[in-house]
């Protein structure tokens, strides 16, 4: 079941995760980013044949909404899977990473497998980050 609340965030992943670009790996992910300002920005994986220049799905969507001017993000779906959506797709170090630049602990972390829908926040997965905070 999509909880109510983010069922349009989710759909919007769901639809970025079909233009995936992932012949390397045929994992294909899609995610959507909830701005504070209410603007929804979507991504996907861009995978390259040199394999480290690999631009995961939330990142895409982050890259385009700070280069859209945004700056403030209330909570971002993610989704993924070979064929169909399969399992929760957790972000990767690296987008946790960025996700922690511009985002702050409260930041919703949406995952649907395809049935459920689990919800965590930043904070919770990402603690004891390194961040501009420790360049004071
Ligand atoms: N991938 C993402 O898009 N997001 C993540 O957080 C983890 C991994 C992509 C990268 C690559 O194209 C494929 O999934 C398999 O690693």
């Amino acid at each position: 079941m999509i909880l109510a609340d983010y069922k349009e965030l989710i759909n919007k992943a769901i639809s970025a995760r079909e233009l995936s670009y992932s012949p390397y790996s045929g994992f294909k992910v899609g995610a959507a980013l909830l701005c504070k300002s209410g603007e929804i920005y979507t991504g996907c994986n861009v995978e390259n044949a040199s394999y480290g220049e690999t631009v995961c799905a939330e990142r895409t969507a982050i890259l385009k909404a700070v280069s859209s001017g945004e700056r403030e993000f209330s909570a971002i779906a993610i989704v993924g899977g070979k064929d169909t959506i399969q399992g929760y797709a957790y972000p990767c170090g690296a987008c946790r990473q960025v996700m922690s630049e511009f985002c702050d602990t409260e930041l919703e972390i949406v995952l649907f497998d395809g049935e459920s829908t689990q919800i965590s926040t930043l904070g919770q997965l990402f603690p004891c980050s390194f961040g501009k905070k420790d360049l004071k």
